[in-house]
């Protein structure tokens, strides 16, 4: 598969068929990711693989606390999102939450159903695969960046695969419980979760597209004068 079709193909699978995704296959795109640049070539990024009963342990556990204690009510492990949302993201976020809801049938004033979706986060949308991704919290913000460029490497690579994802930050709020199952050190904060897998085709939850914005809203070309759009 060409880069530019993995990049163009790569979205958000929110459905996954239970069918396995070999280790060899993991470890392929693993060691792909691992190619990402990063600052002085810091290779900051740990991957914690789950599958079979570590997975279905860590899910179990989630979810017999969340629903003795909301799980947005804890506190992440690093502010993800803002404190407070300005535009024009909270209007992408708005519309993102509400293009997800519409595509799925659920109201928008039923809470109960938004949150059943939501909890879903917890079983990894049914994919067979989950990586936590880790670093070391002793470096820097720019760690995020380098962190993000393997996490991108992943999900490219697993589209070169025939395989999807779905970066899942919502296991940083329930970090403690993930590190009980894994030998995920102290000074290694937890950046997102990863669901890998296959693509249910006809589950409703893939037919969401979402919007990106033309070029022209987040690039401006300089000293380009003869070379006009
Ligand atoms: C680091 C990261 C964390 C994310 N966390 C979640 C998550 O916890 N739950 C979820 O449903 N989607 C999550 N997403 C998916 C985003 O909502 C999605 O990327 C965005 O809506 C754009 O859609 P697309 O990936 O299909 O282009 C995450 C994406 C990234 C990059």
């Amino acid at each position: 598969m060409l880069a530019q079709d993995a990049i163009r193909t790569r979205r958000s699978v929110r459905r996954f068929l239970p069918d396995a995704v070999p280790r060899a296959t993991i470890t392929r795109i693993l060691a792909d990711a691992g190619r990402a640049p990063s600052g002085h070539n810091t290779q900051p990024w740990k991957a914690y693989v789950v599958t079979g009963a570590v997975k279905d342990r860590i899910t179990a556990e989630i979810l017999e606390m969340v629903a003795a204690e909301p799980w947005e009510q804890r506190k992440p492990e690093y502010d993800y999102y803002p404190v407070t949302w300005v535009e024009p993201f909270i209007g992408r976020k708005r519309k993102l939450g509400h293009d997800l809801y519409r595509t799925l049938g659920i109201a928008r004033e039923d809470k109960a159903a938004r949150e059943r979706q939501m909890l879903e986060n917890f079983k990894f949308f049914g994919a067979p695969v989950g990586i936590f991704i880790t670093f070391d919290r002793r470096m820097a913000t720019g760690t995020f960046m380098d962190v993000g460029m393997f996490i991108e490497n992943i999900m490219i690579g697993a589209r070169g695969e025939g395989l999807d994802t779905c970066g899942q930050a919502i296991f940083t709020w329930v970090h403690d419980i993930v590190r009980r199952h894994l030998p995920i050190p102290p000074e290694e904060i937890l950046a997102c979760g990863i669901a890998l897998g296959h693509a249910d085709p006809d589950a409703i939850e893939n037919k969401l597209i979402v919007d990106k914005l033309p070029v022209e809203a987040y690039a401006s070309f300089h000293g380009f004068e003869d070379q006009p759009s």
